[in-house]
């Protein structure tokens, strides 16, 4: 009888661990959650709006997205707790959008004889979440290129919490919370996944991780496309041995570059003198993507030369590709092709890095690996303007964990990936 449990148990899991796209505490489930994981009727937080638990959208959601006590990468967290990672340590997660808590970390150098802090604050996208210590960025007020302001900056400016971008089973997208009168077709799960199972007709999935989209204005600002991607069902996980690998799409106006020009418009308009965006590579620059290996070694080939430190867009918005393509084990890591896209996430992330501007790499210093070890103030020799106040350790964590031999010796930026000007 108990062996008969267990076994429905088991089987109960297995069909909630397929639903949730291979993410066994569902919560969101691709749409609106449960109210009440967010907002409380009677006993809201007293410093907040909308009756939410937390002071803020932000801590609200950090709730649940930052766990205290982490050991990390775990999950659906993308914010280490500050007692989780005291100086020389670095945050935990390991997640394509990455971990919040390098907004928490300065780090202050003496080059030259002149001290100076790298401040936490240019690490990425500085959401306000007053019950946790995060706080608007207090450089820029407003989204560089754009009006957007800093203090408005939340995880719910740019995802949806409740939802409502979702992909219907013709593979089209809809939103019925912004968008009165389109196809009211219900969420039946995430479809951020390689696992996420295809809607069927009269069915939808969530767009992916629940931005924001298609004629969304509820934050002043006019989220017109929709972004496109897939990832690996376990993405939060260390690269030391293999990457996690999220396939970015691209398709019509539904591009990265669109998105983030939601609330950057500048950094995109042709003709600003602003790098190229969503443009296709080309023949040149893609071949040096396939070739490149690292400084000095131009021997790659194009079914291995991939690296998660600088993606590109493929040029479809086929989820079944994309699914295809998702992968955490190393079994796909083609190179692109000519009509691939450089875009905004080919150098940033989109929530912070251990890098200025929320880069993917560092690209202050001729050198992001210097006599074969990760610059630190604790390697030898330690030189000032590679190490940047940092303990290899974090150097390493900024590069998720990869083992210093994935680079050259003395390895030059990773704008070489498709310039390979070294
Ligand atoms: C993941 C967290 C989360 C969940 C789950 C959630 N909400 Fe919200 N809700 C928010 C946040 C944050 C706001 C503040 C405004 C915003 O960011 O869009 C909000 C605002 C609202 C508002 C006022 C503003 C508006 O958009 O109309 C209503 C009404 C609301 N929620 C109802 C609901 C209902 C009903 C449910 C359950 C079906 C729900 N919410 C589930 C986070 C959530
Ligand atoms: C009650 C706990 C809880 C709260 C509060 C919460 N989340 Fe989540 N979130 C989860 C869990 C659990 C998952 C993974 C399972 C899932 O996607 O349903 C998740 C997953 C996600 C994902 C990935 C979903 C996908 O389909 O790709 C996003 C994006 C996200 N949360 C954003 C938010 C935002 C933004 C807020 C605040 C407005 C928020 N969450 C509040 C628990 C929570
Ligand atoms: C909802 C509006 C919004 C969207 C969408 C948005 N940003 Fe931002 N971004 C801001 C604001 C506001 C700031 C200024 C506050 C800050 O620097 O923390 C900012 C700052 C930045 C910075 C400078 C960070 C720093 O520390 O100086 C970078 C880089 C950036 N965004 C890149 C992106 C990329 C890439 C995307 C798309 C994935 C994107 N943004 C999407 C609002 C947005
Ligand atoms: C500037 C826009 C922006 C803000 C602000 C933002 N996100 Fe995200 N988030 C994204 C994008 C874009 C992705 C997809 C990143 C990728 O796959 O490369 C993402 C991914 C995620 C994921 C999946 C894991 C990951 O990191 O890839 C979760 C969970 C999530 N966000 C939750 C949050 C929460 C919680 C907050 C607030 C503390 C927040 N986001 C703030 C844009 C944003
Ligand atoms: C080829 C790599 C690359 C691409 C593609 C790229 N950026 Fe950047 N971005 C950088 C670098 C490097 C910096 C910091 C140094 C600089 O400003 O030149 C930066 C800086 C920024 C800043 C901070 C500017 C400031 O004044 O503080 C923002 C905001 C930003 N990028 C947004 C975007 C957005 C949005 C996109 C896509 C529309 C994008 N970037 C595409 C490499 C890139
Ligand atoms: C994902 C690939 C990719 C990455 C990474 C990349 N670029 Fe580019 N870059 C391109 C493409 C594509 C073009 C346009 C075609 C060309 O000029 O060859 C371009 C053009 C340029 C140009 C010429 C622009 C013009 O108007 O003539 C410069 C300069 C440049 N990139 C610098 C950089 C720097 C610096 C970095 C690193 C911060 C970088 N790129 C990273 C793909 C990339």
């Amino acid at each position: 009888m108990k062996g008969l449990r267990f076994g429905y148990l088991f089987l109960a899991v297995a069909v909630m661990l397929l639903l949730a796209g291979g993410s066994p505490q569902a919560f969101h489930s691709g749409g609106v959650a449960e109210c009440t994981g967010c907002h409380s009727m009677h006993s809201p937080a007293p410093a907040g709006d909308y009756l939410l638990v937390a002071s803020d959208p932000s801590s609200t959601c950090l709730s649940c997205h930052q766990h205290a006590g982490d050991t990390g990468p775990s999950g659906y967290h993308i914010s280490t707790a500050e007692a989780d990672m005291p100086a020389g340590v670095p945050p935990k997660q390991r997640t394509p959008g990455g971990d919040f808590g390098w907004l928490k970390k300065d780090y202050t150098m003496t080059i030259r004889g002149t001290t100076s802090t790298e401040y936490g604050q240019t690490h990425g996208h500085n959401i306000v979440a007053a019950d946790v210590g995060y706080v608007a960025d207090t450089d820029n007020t407003t989204a560089p290129g754009g009006t957007f302001v800093s203090a408005k900056l939340g995880c719910d400016s740019c995802h949806d919490p409740h939802g409502g971008v979702r992909r219907l089973s013709d593979g089209t997208y809809a939103n019925v919370i912004h968008t009165p009168g389109a196809t009211n077709a219900p969420v039946i799960g995430s479809g951020s996944y390689d696992t996420s199972v295809m809607p069927a007709a009269g069915q939808a999935v969530g767009a992916y991780r629940l931005l924001r989209g298609l004629g969304d204005t509820s934050q002043g600002v006019d989220f017109a496309g929709v972004a496109i991607a897939v990832t690996p069902a376990t993405y939060n996980r260390t690269e030391a041995a293999t990457q996690t690998r999220t396939a970015y799409g691209a398709n019509g106006i539904d591009t990265w570059g669109n998105w983030c020009a939601t609330c950057h418009p500048d950094m995109h308009s042709s003709g600003n003198y602003v790098h190229p965006i969503d443009q296709s590579l080309g023949s040149t620059v893609a071949n040096n993507y396939n070739a490149y290996v690292k400084s000095g070694d131009l021997t790659g080939s194009a079914t291995t030369s991939f690296t998660s430190l600088v993606p590109f867009a493929e040029n479809t918005g086929d989820i079944a590709t994309l699914q295809s393509h998702a992968k955490n084990n190393n079994s796909y890591l083609n190179g692109p092709g000519s009509s691939d896209k450089v875009m905004c996430l080919s150098c940033h992330r989109a929530h912070a890095s251990g890098w200025t501007e929320a880069l993917r790499f560092n690209v202050e210093g001729e050198f992001m690996i210097y006599n074969g070890l990760y610059p630190g103030l604790d390697t030898t020799p330690s030189v000032p303007q590679f190490a940047r106040g940092r303990q290899s350790i974090e150097t390493q964590a900024a590069y998720y964990d990869r083992p210093v031999t994935t680079f050259a010796t003395y390895q030059r930026v990773l704008c070489n990936k498709c310039h390979a000007k070294d």
